[in-house]
């Protein structure tokens, strides 16, 4: 069962930005699916999988919002930066001492929680500058 649902209440209303949102939803559910099964090599396997495509999809987010002169994108980036470190540090952690209970809880804090606030709250408001540059 996936932990992330798509919602529509999630999108941002530009194309190519939903369709890398649904793939790291995509890429977060495999990884829970993972959790469960415990094993810690397919674990990070698949939070090494996630992180390419993370780095993939803020890449993406932070070259539209430059070419939109978008004002936010410092602070953007920062909790993009934040984001990666945190993953990173994560997957330390998991690689030292495998999944148990509080880092169940910290991936959920992190990538369903942290995840679904940045789209809703974060990226919602580059919207309307980078849809002036999306074709
Ligand atoms: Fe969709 Fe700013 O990450």
């Amino acid at each position: 069962m996936p932990v992330v649902v798509w919602k529509d209440e999630y999108s941002v209303g530009i194309k190519v930005i939903d369709d890398q949102h649904k793939e790291l939803f995509n890429r977060v559910n495999k990884l829970f699916d993972d959790v469960s099964q415990g094993n810690t090599k397919t674990i990070l396997t698949t939070m090494d999988f996630l992180s390419s495509y993370v780095v993939y999809h803020f890449d993406a987010e932070e070259q539209l919002m430059a070419k939109a002169n978008y004002p936010e994108l410092e602070n953007h980036r920062k909790e993009h930066e934040w984001f990666k470190h945190e993953v990173s540090d994560l997957r330390d952690s998991i690689s030292k001492d495998g999944v148990g209970v509080t880092t169940t809880l910290k991936l959920n804090k992190l990538l369903v929680d942290w995840l679904i606030n940045h789209v809703t709250k974060t990226d919602i408001k580059f919207a309307p500058f980078v849809k002036q540059v999306v074709s």
